[in-house]
This record gives structure tokens, sequence and C-alpha cells, in this order.
């Protein structure tokens, strides 16, 4: 017994003078948004759109970084009951699915909204038959759903910018104040185990809206109205983030509700250009800082995997930009902050420091941009990419071109074209940079609407 004890005694000394000798080695930091957050506690999403699945770096950045995933269109109304008590669930499913086989926690969104809801919804008149409309899709998608789904936004986007007024909404014309607790009940009878939230924009820092919504909340919680949580979107501008976010998450905490940034995008006017882009890096270390501060803030999803399919271009002309991943799905200074932010260390691991993975030691570069030569419908333009203080082994140019704009003729590049989004790698022997060189290609655009705007360039390495 005694000798057994004395081997166990030399084995853990052993062990412990391993580890002060530094032989063993300490658990690394995380080096993904997903594992640095899980070390957190919390969650790090994204949305998804099933109908982008099919890219393999889009599916390879999603199930690298993300451990929670939101449907981007899917679940909404339109989709799953475009008409009446006829139920589709196809795309909404297979990123369920998806979500599921890569162990990703889902939040379903959203039940009751009034963007992108069928028009026969609309055309309903009476409290009584819209009130069992609600229930019944309420019932059915979550139904569907059930034991899929972690947190639920049941109601989305139900009060009004500045003064914090209900919205003028078919529900709440029709069916009055009550139909937001009727829904969290519909839900929660659908659902017994999801969280159920409440969502909205511009209720990030604290204004009318926002003060609404709390009373709201305080006002459920009063009563036993089932609500677990609230979501704010965050759909923010770079370099005018509210500086309350912090203490209006706190004061929802403190009503015993579980608090999620759930639509996190941070735009700015493009291009985005090296200052936009750290100012943009601060923005977005602030606000996942102001969640980690509250232990009740229990995650965080940006609305999308990459710049190349935001919504921002397509509802704010001539800014984008908001994520953490560019148009070639390079990681941007504000994925390395948001990753500072929760604990990790930028890096891939493979020891090089430059985030890409292939050990390559490659640095980074800059692009520019000259017009060449333009006449009516068309116009030459140059790029020109230097490296910075590292070598680099290659490099890719994002160009996108703006309405109407067709790429006619390249040289010195080699395109892959997607739509108006152009990824332009290196023809072979202009691909490595030694330290501080440049490499250069050209290219002729047609803009037979003499639409002879400048294309936005991004560029990252290799
Ligand atoms: O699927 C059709 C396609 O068939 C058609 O060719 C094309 C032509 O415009 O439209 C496609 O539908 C678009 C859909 O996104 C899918 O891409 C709609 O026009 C477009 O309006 C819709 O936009 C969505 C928007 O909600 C609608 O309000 C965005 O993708 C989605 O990111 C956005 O998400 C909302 C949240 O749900 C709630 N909070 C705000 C957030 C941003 O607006």
């Amino acid at each position: 017994m005694r000798r057994a004890l004395t081997a166990v005694l030399g084995a853990v000394t052993l062990l412990l003078a391993m580890l002060v000798a530094g032989a063993l080695p300490a658990s690394a930091a995380p080096t993904t948004l997903k594992e640095a957050a899980a070390a957190k506690g919390i969650v790090f999403g994204t949305a998804a759109a099933q109908s982008h699945m099919g890219e393999s770096a889009y599916v390879n950045t999603l199930n690298r970084e993300f451990n929670q995933l939101t449907p981007e269109n899917e679940m909404k109304w339109e989709t799953t009951e475009p008409s009446r008590n006829s139920f589709s669930y196809g795309a909404a499913d297979q990123l369920v699915s998806h979500a599921r086989s890569q162990g990703m926690a889902v939040r379903g969104h959203t039940l009751v909204w009034h963007s992108q809801l069928p028009d026969w919804v609309e055309g309903i008149s009476s409290r009584t038959e819209l009130l069992d409309v609600m229930n019944n899709h309420i019932s059915n998608v979550a139904g569907h759903f059930q034991g899929d789904i972690e947190y639920w936004d049941v109601v989305n986007e139900a009060f009004q910018d500045g003064s914090g007024a209900r919205r003028d909404t078919v529900f709440q014309r029709v069916i009055g104040d009550d139909y937001i607790e009727q829904a969290f009940r519909a839900a929660r009878q659908a659902d017994p185990g999801a969280e159920l939230c409440y969502n909205d924009y511009n209720i990030d820092g604290r204004n009318a809206k926002s003060d609404a919504v709390y009373a709201m909340v305080q006002d459920f919680k009063a009563r036993g109205v089932p609500i677990d949580c609230v979501g704010l979107q965050a759909h923010l501008i770079v370099g005018s983030l509210p500086g309350d976010i912090q203490a209006n998450i706190q004061r929802f905490a403190d009503l015993g509700v579980n608090v999620y940034i759930t639509e996190l995008d941070i735009r700015m006017q493009t291009p985005p250009d090296s200052s936009k882009l750290a100012q943009q890096a601060a923005d977005y270390r602030a606000v996942t800082s102001a969640c980690l501060a509250v232990p009740r803030c229990k995650g965080i999803t940006v609305w999308g995997v990459t710049d190349k399919y935001s919504w921002v271009p397509d509802v704010f002309e001539g800014e984008g930009a908001a994520l953490l991943f560019d148009d070639a799905y390079a990681k941007k200074p504000a994925y390395d902050a948001t990753l500072e932010a929760l604990g990790g260390t930028p890096g891939d691991g493979d020891g090089d420091g430059d985030g890409d993975g292939d050990g390559d030691n490659d640095g980074t570069v800059t692009c520019t941009y000259t017009r060449t030569a333009q006449w009516n419908n068309g116009f030459n333009g140059q790029v020109t990419i230097t490296a910075g203080s590292g070598a680099v082994s290659s490099w890719t140019a994002v160009l996108t071109m703006n309405s109407g704009q067709d790429l006619q003729a390249i040289w010195n590049g080699s395109p892959t074209e997607n739509g108006d989004v152009i990824t332009v790698k290196p023809v072979g022997w202009n691909s490595s940079l030694a330290p501080g060189a440049s490499a250069s290609f050209g290219f002729t655009v047609s803009a037979p609407g003499g639409n002879v705007a400048d294309p936005a360039l991004t560029c990252s390495t290799p």
C-alpha cells in the first residue's frame, strides 16, 4: 500500500516538475470565435442562408468559426406559411439539420413580424380570426422545430423608433396591445424547451424605444407572461455606437431575462480603407466586451458570414463591409479584435501568426486602384498589390463592379467571376512578393449604360 502511494506521489511530483519546466504544453489560447466564446460561456453565431450552402468557402467559414446559426430568411412567415394553413419547411429544415450536424445551437427567426408577411395575413380584419391565425402559425412552426431550437425570436420589431410607441402593424391594429403576450403564450405551449425572446433594432443603447421594450418586459415578468430573453439586433454604424450598450444590457438582465446580441453588423461607407477598418475593429471589440461584462448576456450573433452576401448594400446605398469576413472570406481587423475581446489569439495555430492556416508565414498586403484610361462606355483600371514588412507567397484581390458594368479583359491576373464580384489571383510569376515589393494587374471594364464609377477593391493573402 505504502509502495503504491509512494509511486503515485512520485508520478505527481514528476508531472508538476514537467509543468513548471514547460515540458508539457499549456493549453493553447483559442484561435476561432466559437472556441473563444465557448471558453467564456457564451455562443458566437451567425445568420446563414440556405442559398449559399453550396459554396465551400461559405460553409467552411461557417463551420470553423460559429457555434450558433440563425436562418436569415427561411423561417419567416412568407416562407413557412405562404398560404393559409399550408406549411413548408424545406430550406429551414436543411439549415437546422446542418447546424445540428455541426453541434451548433439554432435561433428561430421569427414567428411574428410585420415584414415578409404574406398578403393573406395582411387582409384579416377580425381580432378572433387573426388571433387564431397567429396562434395556429406559432403552434405549427414552433411545433415543427420543437427540440431543435434553443431560442425563438417570438415577436420581432414591434416598436417604433423615436417615440417607442407600438408599430402600426396588422397584429397591433386588429388584435391590439395583447398580441405580443398572446404570441409568447402560444410559443411556450408549442415548444416549452426553447428560450423565448423579444427581438428589435435600435434598442442597443438606452432610448425611448428601448425604454418601451424595457417596460414591456418588466410588465411581462410581473404578470407571469412567459418571456426569457431580449434580442438586441445591433445593426450599427462604424464610429457611432451608443455609449451605453453595457448599461442597457445590464438593465434588461436585472429584470431576470437573458440578453443576446442577435444581428450584429457594423456598416461603413464603402469602399473600406484602413482607418475605417480600424474603427470597425474597435467597435466590434466594444460590443463584444459589453456583452462579456454582463453574465446574463449569453451570446453574440453576427448578421452574415461574409460581406459578400450582407443585406446592408441592398438597403443602404453606398454602405457595407459590415461583417467580420470580407468578400473573399479573409479575416478583417474586426475579426481579430472580436477574437481578442473573447480571450482568443488571432492566428490559426500553425505558428506563423498570419491567420490563414497554411503555415507559410505570409505577411499582409495593401492594394491601390488607378484608372488608367476612360471613354464613354468603359474604362481601364490597374490594381497594385504591395507586400508589407513580411514576404507573401500569394495574394487575392476582390473587385466589386457597379451595376451595368462588365469585365471585358484582364491581364497579369486570373479572374473568377461571381455576379458583380470578381476575385483575382496571380497568374503565377507575379504570385510571391518580397517584403515591400509590388505586383500589378490591369483590366478593361465595359459600361454600356455609361456608369463608369470605380469598382470597390479589397485584397488579402494568400
Ligand atoms: O429570394 C428572392 C429572390 O428569389 C429574388 O430574386 C430576389 C430579388 O430581390 O429577392 C429574394 O428575396 C430577398 C430575400 O432577402 C432573400 O435574399 C428579398 O428581396 C429581400 O428583401 C430579403 O431581405 C432580407 C430582409 O431581412 C427582409 O426584410 C434580408 O436577406 C435579411 O438579412 C433581413 O434580415 C432582417 C431581419 O430578419 C430582422 N432584422 C433586420 C434584418 C436586416 O434587414
